[in-house]
């Protein structure tokens, strides 16, 4: 079947402003978005740039809007997209650097702002450090994450408060927050607790619905709240 694409076209270098280019693909039902991309690039137009690598849901490099939706282009298959033209456009609240490649300097910045890494005084067991499953359970979820960026390119408050971190940052955060192997846990409620963490949500939900990994991305912001609350109430 032929599939109609509109691309959003924009090299800042060299273009005044953006464009969308129109593209036709045979493709097979089952065949993902990013195989449509790559045989645009391949065979139609080698300038067009995306990001891509595993293919496989796991390195969360192509993340994009397509029909208004940020997702992974190789997880969504052309059969969900049958009679319609697929708009394909970068991540929202992003800098372009080139077609569909943004700069994702300061969502890493803003992951990186909670220290996002374990912490802990207590010297290294000779073995890994252990935690029990209902340990683990607290963070299952959360370790899913692959910053696609899905999240922060669907939130509105990206538009509306440039401070905020964005959802993908505070997912980090929670993941070392819960962490049975952290010693920062009261440190780190401090950080999220303001107006660039979690107060800036207003449960708009649009990050949990962007998720690829199905991670309840404003049920952890919501439970984030809570735990600050109960710190302060002192009813840890
Ligand atoms: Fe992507 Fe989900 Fe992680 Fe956000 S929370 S960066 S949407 S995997
Ligand atoms: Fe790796 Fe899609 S190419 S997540």
């Amino acid at each position: 079947m032929e599939m109609r694409f509109r691309i959003f076209r924009y090299d800042p270098k060299v273009d005044r402003e953006p464009v969308y280019r129109n593209y036709l693909v045979s493709a097979e039902p089952e065949e993902r978005i990013l195989d449509c991309l790559n045989r645009i690039r391949w065979e139609q137009d080698g300038t067009l740039s995306y990001r891509m690598s595993c293919g496989h849901g796991v390195c969360g490099s192509d993340g994009m809007r397509i029909n208004g939706r940020c997702a992974l282009a190789c997880q969504k298959l052309v059969k969900d997209y049958l009679g319609s033209e697929v708009v394909v456009e970068p991540l929202p609240f992003f800098k372009v650097l080139k077609d569909l490649v943004v700069d994702v300097d300061g969502f890493l910045s803003g992951v990186m702002y909670f220290r996002p890494y374990l912490i802990s005084s207590a010297a290294p067991p000779p073995r890994e450090r252990s935690q029990s499953p209902e340990e683990r359970k607290k963070v299952e979820e959360v370790i899913r994450c692959i910053l696609c960026a899905c999240c922060t390119g669907s939130c509105p408050v990206m538009a509306e408060n440039e401070q905020y971190v964005g959802p993908a940052a505070l997912v980090w955060a929670y993941r070392t927050i819960f962490d049975s192997r952290d010693d920062l846990k009261l440190e780190r409620l401090e950080a999220v607790n303001s107006q660039k963490g979690v107060w800036a949500c207003v449960n708009h939900l649009e990050c949990t619905r962007a998720c690829p990994k199905e991670i309840p991305v404003t049920k952890c912001i919501n439970t984030l709240k809570r735990e600050i609350e109960k710190h302060r109430s002192g009813k840890p």
